[in-house]
């Protein structure tokens, strides 16, 4: 009985129930860290100093792997990050001190794209999502622009994650 109505049925979704399916994640560490830990040793630590738009220092002791823009919003640095590092928005730009800049992995094609719709572009911008720490960073001063390209409306104050 049962074989007789699935005879009935279209062909579409038994074809579609015999298929495997697959599945696909992003890996959880892909743009850096984003869970908020300390470093579990001083063999792990990256200081950084973040120079805010009003001229201050704010340094930081990271650690190997974390995310630049997710660290950022850690300690309330206002570093923004609408797409959250999906690489579609570049309001996460920041200027890398230049005796640094050559340590970082070239940018992606994506994040090229996004950075030339950054306000204020200089050669030694980058979006600080794609900006994973490691130890070869150690000391890294990182300044944000004056201004972004804000999606959101003026007076915006962007929260953590
Ligand atoms: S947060 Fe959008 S590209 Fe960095």
């Amino acid at each position: 009985m049962f074989s007789k109505f699935v005879a009935l049925l279209p062909t579409a979704p038994r074809i579609f129930a015999a298929q495997p399916r697959f599945f696909s994640r992003t890996l959880p560490l892909a743009n850096g860290e984003f869970e908020w830990t300390d470093p579990k040793s001083e063999d792990d630590v990256v200081n950084i100093t973040y120079i805010t738009r009003d001229g201050s220092h704010k340094k930081i002791r990271g650690k190997v792997g974390d995310n630049v823009m997710y660290l950022a919003h850690r300690y309330d640095i206002e570093v923004e990050g609408a797409c959250e590092a999906s690489l579609a928005c570049c309001t996460c730009h920041v200027y890398v001190d230049e005796s640094f800049y050559d340590k970082l992995p070239e940018p992606k094609e994506e994040e090229e794209d996004m950075l030339d719709l950054a306000p204020v572009l200089k050669p030694n911008s980058r979006l600080s999502c794609q900006i994973i720490l490691n130890k070869e960073l150690e000391g890294i001063t990182v300044t944000l622009p004056r201004i972004t390209r804000n999606f959101y409306v003026d007076g915006h104050k962007p929260e953590p994650h």
